[in-house]
């Protein structure tokens, strides 16, 4: 996994190659892949055979191909793929520069660069075009020796752009920035516009070769130049396929020049002109013609082009255009086909332009004349035909005009060298011709551009075999039996040998009678037996095929005659020749000069071509050539887009697989000493790096000798040691074996310490763990441990202690059974003294009654026996006195009766009050068994307040809401509340169940009922022995009654102004009343009262000083006071308040809690007075 590996998927294309893949993995016998497009495939094992491994070179890349361990096809294309991936697109193979068209700005063309580059070997900067540049320009100054560069490649690799980057490193490395200089730099613009066009391959494509020598003269400084053109494509002018333009000059013409000369040429825009629009576009992206119109005028001004000249191109150009908008009219004429060009602008602009008679040029274009025995014979054209004499006679003139610019170029920016040989002048040229090219139709132009090819492919190959020979000379290999083909066999057959396929297209456009198919057949008869020939299948095809060094290319060799002849109708050059422009004349001179006959003989296109490839080998072949393989990674123009088929096509059109092919044939391996030691001295144990070795060739000797063995074909020279592939491959895989031992050596040791660490990281930590682990564990058991302990403890003393307290307690209960058993003996023993008592006197009483009774009867009686005896007496007086007595008997018995009549009476009457006592009783009894309505009881019991006018600071109307009260306490009915209850039968007396009504019925003094009353009390409610309780209560009732509102304030009698009530009220009231002071005082009091004052006034008086004796006027602090409270100290020195001054509600509730509830009372029990006084309702009521 993770392995590169060679896969060939053997489609049987032609263009196909193995593709690089690496494994991701292998299952049960098969290997998945993905290849460097990023494709998956599986390999099953009987597939095995189509992948390889790959050599490790082939992996990441190498600079110089020649390196590669797989050096084929393949290996040349992967390698270019990742480098062009990696924005790497120059590479080497050998001194052969192969670049890559990014299709995109890179920054690799700096001044910087330039600087870089400058005098570096080839090989110490990475591949550059710069770096070729700068190997010819040192090379020509060191060597003394004329350089060359051949540029090569499809249209659209980037041939143009390769040759404008060389020339400008050598004007800047020249360094002169001379005018010469910027000439020969300026020739390129002009020469772009005449002979560049759109094509569907490349915006900017060149339609002609060119051959750039630059001079320098012996400092290296640029001297002059010449430009040789070669095949300018002629057809462009006429034609153009769909979305291709014709050459750029007519557009950038149409676009930049002023509406003023423009409206002189008759000219309007490019989509009104035939020539222009006929592929259907006129404008090309990345293109501002306008600009680059203005570009060309300026560069023209530089190269000398004067204005005339400037002017009278144009009118040539717009001459074409308008020819080109000729409108033909197919005619008859006696039988013959004819035609007629009618008449139109364009046609006098164009005779305008041309300056010739308008009917001169219809009839030229028209018809043709011929000279027969003498005579001249004017013979009308075919529609067809004048179309093509037109579109000739464009073409023409294009052409001419081409190569008298060129000229015009080269008349400016060339210097004949000079005959002084100190002033030697050295030269670099630059060949950008168009490359090996098979369409699916080529024609005539398609066979001289191959035959150049072939040329400088023979060029090429030569080259790289002398430079392997210049190797193993240098080296002192014994090279002898390396052999290599050339195509020299191609090249004698197309052009060196007698009859070759040249001269026989010559020899048949020559010959009068000449056609494409006898010329065809010659072709046939005389080269059939060639291999490099393809001869027509059949009678009736019209192609032959030639075996180039890139493949086979396949001519049609309809037109090739028509081409090759080049030549322009006599009546064509006449009417030049009449014409009054000196400009065409002048293009034309030479075909003006020469006569019809020798026109004839003129030399054809081929031959001419031939001639100049011929002085172009020559001149290389005096060079030291460099090589620049261009290529084309795509057909669309778009960056990082690697099409494979395309590459290899191109890759084997540039021939650089003979190089690869003569260095097989050799030693294709070679490794410096110091590259082999550090390569493979892994392979023999105890080699030092090489740095560290003294003899490095002994060690190379060695070392092969020991791995390749003695006797095996590899050599070594004097810098380098010469391997053949399977030596490579033999030490490549001894190496991968060596270096693999290595690294499991070293996998192991350190997958051993890596392991080793990290069990012992892991076994601390680990331990760490368990420490802690266990620390916490035994703190837990620890901690539950001694809860446990605790609640031990605390179990066992609770226990201790509950026995403890259980024994206490028993033994208190004991006690206190006790004590409570003597306290209740005691108190029943006092109650039954008690019981006792009270029957004593109830029976005393009961006995005493009725002994009163008796007594009162008894006297009664006696009375009436007193009566009885002195009534007798009288009536003795009167009567006898046994009659007296009679009378006095009746009278007797009648007050007798009298008296046992009122007796039964009172008994009746005492009866029927008992009974209604009684009654009274029931009833109450059932009332409290009735539920309590709390609202009734409250109305009921505070019901009062209302009738007696409203309380301070509450009369007026009740606020909202509480109206229904308001209403409620004046509807109450005004009791009688005098009207005391009788007191029940003292005999019939329950004293069982103590209800209110029931306790105030027994216990209330005088009068008073539980009932309400608004008289002031005139005695307290309840019996009390002590006389201060008595005033006490009686001053409380007072309080409650005031308090309640049912008895006026006290008069405002004098303004308390010491700020007792600042004096918490509560300790004012405990000290007003402190019990001892309050009985001295009171005693005092009484005893002034009972001393001074008649019986009368004595109540009221001491009443009077009793009201004194409420707030104490003097506050004392506070600690005071606390004692005062706990222990019932006092010491009120008078009060007033009762009398003295109205006082608050506050002040009264304090006045009542202090007396009535807290002050202790001293009737018998612990309650308060209050409580004592009132019962539980006054009590209720009170707080
Ligand atoms: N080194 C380069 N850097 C950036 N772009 C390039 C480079 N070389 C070529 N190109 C691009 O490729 C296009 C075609 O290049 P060029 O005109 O040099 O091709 P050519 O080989 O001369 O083709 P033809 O044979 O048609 O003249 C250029 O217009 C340019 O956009
Ligand atoms: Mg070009």
């Amino acid at each position: 996994i993770g392995d590169y590996v060679w896969m060939d998927l053997r489609s049987g294309q032609e263009f196909d190659v193995p593709i690089g893949a690496v494994v991701k993995l292998c299952d049960s016998g098969q290997i998945q892949v993905v290849d460097d497009e990023g494709n998956e495939h599986w390999i099953s094992p009987q597939n095995a055979t189509h992948i390889k491994p790959m050599h490790p070179t082939s992996v990441h890349g190498v600079e110089d191909m020649i390196r590669l361990g797989d050096l084929n096809e393949a290996g040349i294309l992967r390698n270019l793929l990742i480098r062009y991936r990696d924005h790497l697109i120059y590479t080497y193979t050998g001194s052969i520069l192969v670049a890559v068209n990014p299709y995109q700005l890179l920054s690799i063309y700096s001044p910087e660069h330039i600087r870089q580059y400058t005098n570096k070997k080839i090989g110490e900067m990475p591949p550059h075009i710069f770096a070729i540049a700068d190997n010819c320009y040192f090379n020509m100054k060191r060597n003394s020796r004329d350089q060359c560069c051949i540029i090569s490649g499809e249209s659209g690799a980037g041939k143009t752009e390769s040759t404008k980057l060389i020339l400008q490193f050598l004007a800047a490395i020249s360094g002169q920035h001379s005018w010469i200089e910027q000439q020969v730099l300026e020739a390129t613009p002009i020469l772009e516009a005449f002979g560049n066009a759109k094509t569907i391959r490349n915006d900017n494509s060149s339609r002609f070769g060119k051959y750039i020598d630059i001079h320098f003269n012996k400092r290296g400084a640029i001297e002059g130049a010449k430009i040789e053109q070669y095949l300018l494509e002629k057809s462009r002018v006429c034609r153009q396929a769909p979305d291709e333009r014709n050459y750029h000059v007519f557009y950038c013409m149409l676009e930049g020049m002023s509406e003023d000369q423009k409206k002189k040429l008759g000219l309007g825009q490019a989509s009104d002109y035939n020539y222009l629009a006929m592929g259907n576009c006129v404008t090309c992206e990345g293109r501002v013609d306008s600009q680059e119109y203005a570009n060309i005028r300026s560069a023209m001004k530089v190269l000398m082009f004067t204005d005339t000249e400037n002017w009278e191109i144009s009118k040539l150009l717009a001459a074409i255009l308008h020819l080109g908008n000729l409108q033909y009219e197919a005619r008859t004429f006696e039988n013959l086909d004819a035609c007629e060009v009618l008449f139109s602008p364009s046609l006098a602009t164009a005779a305008s332009l041309l300056e010739v008679n308008p009917p001169d040029l219809m009839s030229c274009l028209t018809s043709r004349t011929l000279i027969t025995r003498g005579e001249t014979v004017s013979t009308p054209l075919s529609r067809e035909q004048a179309l093509d004499v037109r579109d000739a006679f464009v073409k023409g003139i294009y052409g001419r005009l081409f190569v008298w610019i060129v000229d015009k170029i080269n008349a400016a920016i060339y210097k004949p060298p000079s005959q002084d040989v100190k002033n030697s002048r050295r030269s670099i040229g630059l060949l950008d011709i168009f490359g090996f090219e098979n369409f699916a139709v080529n024609s005539f132009e398609q066979l001289c551009i191959n035959f150049a090819n072939e040329h400088l492919q023979q060029f090429f190959v030569r080259h790289v075999f002398k430079l392997e020979q210049e190797e193993y000379d240098l080296e002192s290999i014994d090279w002898l039996h390396i052999e290599f083909t050339d195509n020299q066999d191609a090249l004698d057959m197309i052009a060196n040998k007698p009859m070759n396929i040249i001269s026989l297209i010559d020899e048949e456009s020559k010959f009068p009678k000449g056609t494409d198919t006898t010329m065809l057949h010659k072709l046939n008869s005389q080269h059939k037996l060639n291999a490099n020939y393809i001869p027509p299948k059949n009678n009736h095809e019209t192609q032959f095929g030639i075996n180039h060094f890139a493949g086979v290319v396949y001519y049609e060799t309809q037109g090739f005659l028509e081409k090759n002849r080049d030549t322009l109708h006599g009546d064509i050059i006449q009417l030049v020749h009449s014409s009054r422009n000196k400009f065409i004349k002048q293009i034309f001179q030479a075909d003006v000069a020469m006569g019809a006959e020798t026109r004839k003989r003129s030399p054809t296109l081929s031959s001419q071509f031939k001639r100049s490839l011929e002085l172009l080998m020559r001149t290389l072949g005096a060079c030291q050539p460099f090589f620049v393989r261009c290529i084309k990674p795509n057909e669309f123009k778009k960056p990082m887009l690697f099409d494979r088929h395309l590459c290899v096509r191109q890759l084997r059109y540039s021939g650089m697989m003979e190089t690869i092919r003569i260095r097989r044939a050799g030693y294709p391996i070679r490794y410096s000493f110091v590259e082999f030691v550090e390569r493979y001295r892994v392979l023999l144990p105890g080699v030092k790096p090489a740095y560290k070795q003294g003899d490095l060739r002994g060690t190379c000797q060695r070392m092969a000798e020991t791995v390749l063995g003695t006797h095996d074909d590899w050599q070594i020279g004097k810098t380098k040691i010469f391997l053949k592939d399977h030596h490579d491959m033999l030490l490549e895989v001894e190496r991968d074996k060596a270096i693999t031992d290595r690294v499991i050596l070293l996998q192991k040791v350190i997958r051993g310490f890596k392991d080793r660490s990290n069990f012992l990281k892991l076994k601390n930590a680990a331990t760490l763990i368990q420490r802690h682990w266990r620390g916490h564990n035994c703190r837990k058991n620890y901690g539950l441990m001694r809860l446990g302990f605790l609640r031990l403890q605390a179990l066992h003393r609770s226990r201790k202690l509950h026995q403890q307290y259980r024994l206490a307690r028993q033994r208190i209960i004991q006690f206190q059974a006790r004590c409570r058993a003597y306290l209740v003996r005691k108190a029943f023993r006092h109650r039954l003294w008690a019981v006792l008592t009270v029957q004593a006197y109830a029976r005393g009483m009961i006995a005493r009654r009725l002994h009163q009774r008796l007594r009162a009867e008894y006297l009664r009686r006696l009375e009436a026996e007193k009566m009885r005896l002195a009534e007798e007496e009288k009536l003795r007086k009167e009567m006898s006195a046994k009659k007296a007595k009679e009378e006095a008997e009746r009278k007797h018995q009648e007050r007798l009766a009298q008296l046992a009549r009122e007796d039964a009476e009172r008994e009746l009457k005492e009866k029927e009050a008992a009974r209604r006592k009684k009654e009274l009783l029931e009833q109450m009894e059932r009332a409290r068994h009735e539920p309590v309505n709390h609202s009734d009881m409250v109305d009921k019991m505070f019901g009062f307040l209302g009738t007696s006018g409203g309380l301070p600071g509450q009369e007026g109307q009740a606020p909202s809401g509480f109206e229904d009260l308001e209403r409620g306490r004046r509807e109450m009915v005004e009791e009688d509340l005098d009207a005391a209850l009788p007191l029940p039968d003292e005999d019939e007396e329950d004293l069982s169940e103590y209800k209110f009504a029931k306790f105030a019925a027994t216990y209330f003094q005088g009068t008073t009922t539980h009932s309400y009353t608004r008289r002031p009390l005139k005695q307290p409610l309840l019996y009390h022995d002590d006389e201060g309780d008595q005033l006490a209560a009686l001053a409380v009732w007072i309080t409650i009654l005031r308090f309640m509102g049912d008895l006026p304030e006290p008069k405002y009698h004098t303004a308390m102004s010491d700020g007792s009530e600042k004096i918490p009220v509560m300790t004012k009231i405990y000290e007003t009343l402190g019990k001892k002071t309050y009985k001295r005082e009171l005693q005092a009091l009484q005893g002034e009262g009972e001393a001074q004052l008649p019986e009368g006034q004595k109540r009221s008086s001491v009443r009077h000083k009793l009201v004194h004796l409420t707030l104490k006027k003097k506050s004392k602090l506070t600690e005071e006071v606390t004692k005062r409270l706990h222990d019932g100290e006092s010491t009120v020195q008078g009060n007033s308040m009762l009398e003295d001054r109205p006082t608050s509600n506050l002040e009264k509730l304090h006045f009542i809690i202090g007396n009535g509830i807290l002050r202790p009372a001293g009737a018998p029990g612990p309650e308060s007075l209050l409580m004592a006084e009132c019962g539980p309702g006054f009590g209720f009521a009170a707080s």
